[in-house]
């Protein structure tokens, strides 16, 4: 089969490259596809020759012409960023103006990044729907996850969403338990990005209410959160909620400390230096200090199954379709689902307690919001998402807020 990766010039590929070295004998053509050609021919080379290396068999190119890379493809993985780390900057840097917290899929820096990047990926799944093999998927890791993979079903694609929060949890707590990676089951609950696990099974017994009882700060730690929240509730919030519970701590240390976008963009401009060595044919440790860890195993697990017609559970975003009562069913959710060619099934839920029912269905009601923006662009429904979001959530801040996030990103909307 073939797979087409759009955005295949970033530098997590080769994370790409040695899951699928290693773990899917049945991709036969992988096409890396980016508009940034400089950066495909660093990273194009080295991935071919760490699939090489693993003693996989498939023909490896790269392209900048979107309908090559795509045409014929059984599957289509996007992975892009618009406006690179440098509008990932802005978005971590701008909203701390307004006492509120710069993050890259959160509050408002993500609703900007929602606003770039929906309209580009829409049109690339439109080239899909004409060109990729019939039947083909779309598996979307291009943050925010949620927000895009809604929009991609809406429009009537064949989509799933992925994130490496749930399978990289998976590996931890094995390790905590001495246990394989496969054999631990998470009731994995939430949106993308807004998360807690409330039961860690192995053989169908939650060992999740032990793992507190005896390692609760050690876990604590491992999610960037302040112990109580995990022993107080019974659950492990994912790090993404330190930017609600710790709201006003993270405010302060952000302004202190550069930005993640800067460390990142120094991390690519090493790790592109390492890729031009033509003797690197492994993926480098230093790929280790991005936060997409195991995106690759994520992604080869998924293929797999969608297109092998598996049956067996993953954590993938995908339609609320009566999960959640409270959510409309339409609504993009990310829990565990049985994987198979008609696409994923989420797996019956218990429902979810006020206390997370509370934020799940504000930050839902913000991303129908958020995507109704994106699609239809205007000022007036960016101000109505941000009043939504329960970061913002102030008439004033919503207003000062929305002129901002507009003149930061006027050169990536077309309505603006
Ligand atoms: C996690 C999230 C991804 C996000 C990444 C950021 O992996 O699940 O959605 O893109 O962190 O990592 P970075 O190294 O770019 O900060
Ligand atoms: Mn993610
Ligand atoms: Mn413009």
């Amino acid at each position: 089969m073939k797979l087409a990766v759009i955005g295949g010039g970033s530098t997590y590929t080769p994370e790409l490259a040695d899951g699928l070295g290693r773990l899917a004998p049945q991709v036969t053509e992988l096409v890396l596809v980016d508009p940034d050609e400089a950066r495909l021919a660093a990273v194009g080379p080295v991935s071919a020759r760490i699939m090489r290396a693993h003693g996989h068999q498939a023909a490896v190119r790269w392209t900048s012409d979107a309908e090559d890379g795509i045409d014929g493809a059984a599957a289509v993985l996007i992975q892009l960023r618009v406006g690179g780390q440098a509008a990932r900057d802005r978005d971590e840097t701008w909203p701390l103006d307004f006492c509120c917290i710069g993050q890259e899929t959160t509050g408002a820096g993500g609703l900007a990044k929602a606003l770039r990047t929906v309209p580009l990926v829409l049109e690339i799944a439109e080239l899909a729907r004409r060109r990729a093999a019939p039947g083909a998927w779309l598996i979307d890791f291009t943050n925010p996850v949620g927000i895009v993979t809604r929009a991609l079903l809406d429009a009537g694609h064949r989509a799933v969403g992925l994130c490496n929060v749930a399978i990289g949890l998976q590996r931890y707590f094995a390790s905590l338990l001495g246990v394989a990676p496969e054999s631990v089951a998470l009731d994995h609950v939430g949106l993308n990005h807004l998360t807690w696990e409330r039961a860690v099974r192995v053989d169908g017994t939650d060992l999740l209410p032990g793992l507190l009882e005896a390692r609760s700060a050690e876990i604590a730690a491992h999610v960037d959160s302040a112990e109580p929240v995990l022993t107080a509730h019974g659950f492990v919030p994912s790090y993404y909620l330190r930017y609600y519970y710790e709201h006003d701590a993270e405010v302060a240390a952000q302004r202190k400390a550069g930005t993640r976008a800067a460390a990142v963009a120094a991390i690519e401009a090493e790790l592109l230096r390492m890729y031009a060595d033509p003797a690197l044919d492994t993926k480098p440790a230093l790929l280790g200090e991005r936060g997409g860890a195991y995106y690759s195993e994520a992604a080869v697990a998924l293929l797999a199954s969608l297109l092998g017609d598996a049956g067996d559970v993953q954590v993938v975003n995908v339609r609320n379709a009566g999960t959640f009562g409270f959510l409309a069913d339409e609504a993009v959710i990310e829990v565990p689902a049985v994987i198979g060619s008609a696409g994923p099934v989420p797996v019956p839920a218990a429902p979810l307690p006020p206390l997370l029912r509370g934020l799940v269905g504000h930050v839902s009601a913000y991303e129908e919001l958020a995507l109704d923006a994106a699609l239809q662009g205007g000022r007036a429904r960016v101000a109505e998402a941000l009043l939504a979001h329960p970061l913002i959530g102030q008439h004033e801040l919503a207003e000062k807020m929305t002129d901002r996030l507009i003149a930061e990103n006027a050169r990536f909307l077309s309505w603006a």
